[in-house]
């Protein structure tokens, strides 16, 4: 079989292409990292330069992936390919991105595992406790045992493999567009209850007063790794996502769109959890055990809340399994089309070279405990790595991609519809950034975090 003559899915609707792009960007970026991220960074400030962050540089990188996938038609590497006019092995972005592909699913799979078997604990209620030590100790016990980590995550995995067989239009779109509906309906139940708690103003007032003491450079790199993470930029993902989207989609809107629907989701998430953090006297700065320790916590002394802690890790199972497919989806359509396999071997080879990579993260807290490199274990160093280099790198490649070599002329038409849509200027603004501003500031911020600078 050529690369040609592979036939490609496709998004079929305007709503499924929305529904498929907000469900890669809404995970468990909204409702487990950003709630933590926010906890331990000081609150409001983070989320100001979070915000800052998101929309000088996360929008233009993602209409730029976007516009570059749709424009070749193809997964990332054969883009790059497609879309280069000089010899400049440009394709290598799109390997790069597959490697970074692995190393996130590596770690995100491990914690889509945790919440998958919370929405089976949460139904038990076994985890059901005021007391902070029983929450800790089931979570403790949990990722502590090597054999329940690894089951849990495998099932995880041959579970979104499963839905990626079925493929772009059915699996990834039929599934996107029923669980986005769900996901916005179980968030705003969750909200209502915290909000009628009695210190909701605390909560509030650390998730919106800024307090701009505590941002760091360190912290800047933070939010920075956060909006590529959220956007789901920077690794190929948009762009494979990009050549699904229909030839008459509005890209720039299409985008702005998801970005304010990711934004409010992860708003939501945070009015749904700081809250009822500090009426129970929680810290917020719990880390990345804040939602498995804490949530079990809370909903045990709210009425009814054994339902809403249910509903709450069904939520984050929903988020995280739109987000699973979209970064599952980079090296399946890439094994796909650049080796000739069919979608099933292409998928089936993706979920055993998880379940070896991703290994190393379900045993970081039993089995691999003491072993560090460079000081942290596998865990955090593929989460460190993958948000705050690799993902900033690919960000910086294919910004100057498209702002020097894809150039002004190709990159405007492909964003215009061919000029149907008449954005000229909206091109113009986003060009520009891409070409001057993103890579330069991208690179400083990462410089600087990295203590490089
Ligand atoms: N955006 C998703 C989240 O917030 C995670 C994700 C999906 C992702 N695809 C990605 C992150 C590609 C980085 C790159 O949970």
């Amino acid at each position: 079989m050529t690369q040609q003559s592979i036939k490609r899915g496709g998004f079929s609707s305007s709503f499924g292409v929305l529904a498929a792009t907000l469900g890669s960007a809404v995970g468990l970026g909204n409702i487990w990292k950003f709630p933590y991220l926010t906890g331990a960074n000081g609150g409001a400030g983070f989320l100001l330069v979070y915000l800052l962050a998101t929309l000088v540089i996360g929008l233009p990188v993602m209409i730029a992936e976007i516009t570059m996938g749709r424009a070749a038609k193809a997964n990332p590497i054969t883009a790059l390919q497609k879309l280069a006019v000089s010899k400049m092995p440009w394709w290598l972005i799109g390997v790069a991105g597959m490697a970074a592909a692995f190393l996130i699913l590596s770690f995100y799979s491990e914690v889509v595992a945790w919440v998958f078997a919370y929405v089976f604990k949460a139904i038990g209620g076994s985890i059901l406790s005021s007391d902070r030590q029983v929450t800790q100790a089931a979570f403790t016990s949990l990722i502590g045992d090597p054999l329940q980590s690894l089951l849990w995550q495998w099932s995880v995995l041959v579970f979104i493999g499963g839905i990626l067989l079925m493929g772009v239009t059915k699996g990834i779109e039929g599934i996107a567009k029923k669980l986005m509906p769900i996901l916005f309906l179980l968030l705003l139940m969750l909200c209502a209850v915290s909000l009628s708690l009695d210190k909701a103003a605390d909560g509030l007032a650390f998730l919106f007063r800024p307090d701009f003491s505590k941002i760091t450079a360190g912290v800047i790199l933070t939010a920075m790794g956060l909006a590529f993470f959220k956007l789901s930029l920077g690794m190929g993902t948009m762009m494979t996502y990009g050549s699904y989207f229909r030839d008459d989609q509005n890209i720039p809107q299409t985008t702005l769109r998801v970005m304010a629907a990711d934004l409010c989701v992860s708003m939501l998430a945070g009015i749904a959890i700081f809250p009822a953090v500090f009426t129970f006297g929680f810290a917020p700065a719990a880390g990345p055990a804040l939602v498995f320790i804490t949530i079990p916590a809370v909903f045990s002394q709210i009425p009814g809340g054994h339902l809403l802690m249910v509903a709450f890790f069904v939520l984050a199972a929903v988020a995280a399994t739109g987000a699973m497919l979209s970064l599952m989806e980079v090296p399946v359509v890439i094994l796909h089309e650049r080796l000739g396999m069919s979608r099933a071997k292409a998928t089936l080879l993706t979920i055993a070279g998880l379940m070896l990579l991703g290994s190393t993260c379900a045993l970081t807290n039993n089995v691999l405990a003491d072993f560090k490199l460079f000081g942290m274990n596998m865990f955090d160093l593929f989460d460190f790595v993958s948000s705050n280099v690799l993902l900033p790198l690919g960000g910086i490649s294919l910004a100057l991609f498209v702002g020097w070599t894809w150039g002004a002329d190709k990159f405007t038409q492909a964003l215009s519809n061919h000029g149907a849509l008449g954005n000229q200027t909206t091109a113009r603004v986003v060009f520009f950034l891409l070409r001057y501003v993103s890579p330069l500031l991208i690179l400083l911020v990462m410089l600087k975090g990295l203590n490089l600078l």
